[in-house]
């Protein structure tokens, strides 16, 4: 019914300014009475960081910046929702238009910069855990004066709400937040959040999500750090500000911001799998950028991957790609575990 809806939707949904049809898009779902998701089979069910996911596909930051609709990404069948990112104080961000669509090329640009409705009303529309799992994305106010603060306010104000936070120190839309990367920033961010998170009433895991333009020297630090510090697990990756050779909307792919969607996936997937090689398997990575297919999302899995997200996909392929998706791993797995795969072609994928 959903996918049926999705397909008469879609037309319309593409012709509109993508920001107007993605606020179109929240205001239909959260009127939606969407039945709860059927339950998944249980060769996708995922442990990890503590929590028991229905199965690995999530959706990715962006889509439900201020927690309005996570329940009804819960009821499309996601495996988890991920709300955010969130900024202590609301924030307009950049001047319209900030999101493009690149339809040749599967991609999209965004040059949001953290627009949102701030901490307290936010954490005002999360009940206290108990439904699935809804992860909360944290950022800092582009005039902060104390960045890591920010992210230390977000800690506080969703510890007893949030089933995981993700450390968002990857977004290209607000000047200088990549800084936050760089080995002695990254190991400040990372023990201030986690001293705030340690002295939460409950335990919640944190993750960070990272860029697709680090280096390889840059990664290594990174996950040294990440390692030392004890996160709980780590998202490869946020949008690139680069633009890979062969983009057909040539036009568009001048816009400045972070792009995502199929022109991602190489990028992404290649950290990834980069990323997986050095943590070791002390802590399980979430794999995002490009996913577009059952076959995406498995060489996402191959590359490292416990957990895996999208968002630019649904953009042009409509809410059937989740389920598509979920039967195509089914299928893959042909009755094995998904923990059987993951990082299973990690060397090669690293290496491209
Ligand atoms: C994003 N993304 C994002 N990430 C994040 O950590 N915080 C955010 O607020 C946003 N906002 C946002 C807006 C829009 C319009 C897009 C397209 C993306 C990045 C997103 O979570 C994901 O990491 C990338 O988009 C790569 O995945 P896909 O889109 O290629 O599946």
């Amino acid at each position: 019914m959903m996918d049926f809806l999705g397909a008469l939707a879609r037309p319309l949904l593409l012709a509109m300014d993508p920001e107007q049809a993605h606020g179109l898009t929240i205001k239909t779902l959260k009127r939606l009475p969407l039945p709860v998701a059927r339950p998944d089979p249980a060769c996708l069910a995922v442990e990890a960081f503590g929590l028991k996911f229905p199965n690995p596909l999530g959706m990715a930051a962006g889509f439900d910046k201020n927690a309005e609709v996570f329940d009804q990404v819960l009821r499309l069948g996601f495996g988890f929702a991920e709300i955010g990112t969130v900024t202590p104080l609301p924030q307009p961000g950049n001047p319209r238009p900030r999101m493009f669509r690149l339809p040749t090329d599967g991609g999209v640009i965004n040059r949001y910069g953290f627009n949102g409705e701030g901490h307290a009303l936010v954490r005002a529309r999360l009940p206290p855990r108990g439904g699935g799992i809804v992860g909360v994305n944290i950022g800092a106010n582009r005039d902060a004066t104390d960045r890591i603060a920010d992210y230390v306010a977000g800690i506080r104000a969703f510890a007893d709400v949030a089933s995981y936070f993700t450390v968002n120190v990857s977004s290209p839309n607000t000047p200088g937040l990549r800084d936050l990367q760089s080995a002695a920033a990254l190991d400040d961010l990372l023990s201030r959040v986690l001293d705030a998170r340690n002295s939460a009433a409950r335990h919640v895991p944190v993750l960070l999500k990272i860029s697709p333009d680090v280096s390889l020297d840059d990664l290594d630090d990174i996950v040294r750090i990440a390692r030392n510090r004890a996160i709980d697990g780590l998202i490869v990756s946020n949008t690139t500000v680069s633009r890979p050779a062969g983009l057909k909307n040539v036009k568009t792919a001048r816009e400045t911001g972070g792009l995502s969607g199929r022109p991602l996936f190489r990028l992404s997937t290649a950290l990834l799998a980069a990323s997986y090689l050095r943590v070791e398997k002390q802590f399980p990575l979430i794999g995002v950028g490009g996913i577009d297919s059952a076959e995406t999302a498995w060489t996402k899995i191959g590359a490292g991957a416990d957990l895996i997200q999208l968002y630019s996909s649904l953009v042009f392929g409509g809410i059937g790609l989740v389920g598509e998706i979920k039967r195509g791993l089914v299928a893959r797995l042909r009755g094995g575990r998904l923990a059987d795969f993951v990082g299973s072609r990690a060397g090669e994928l690293a290496a491209r």
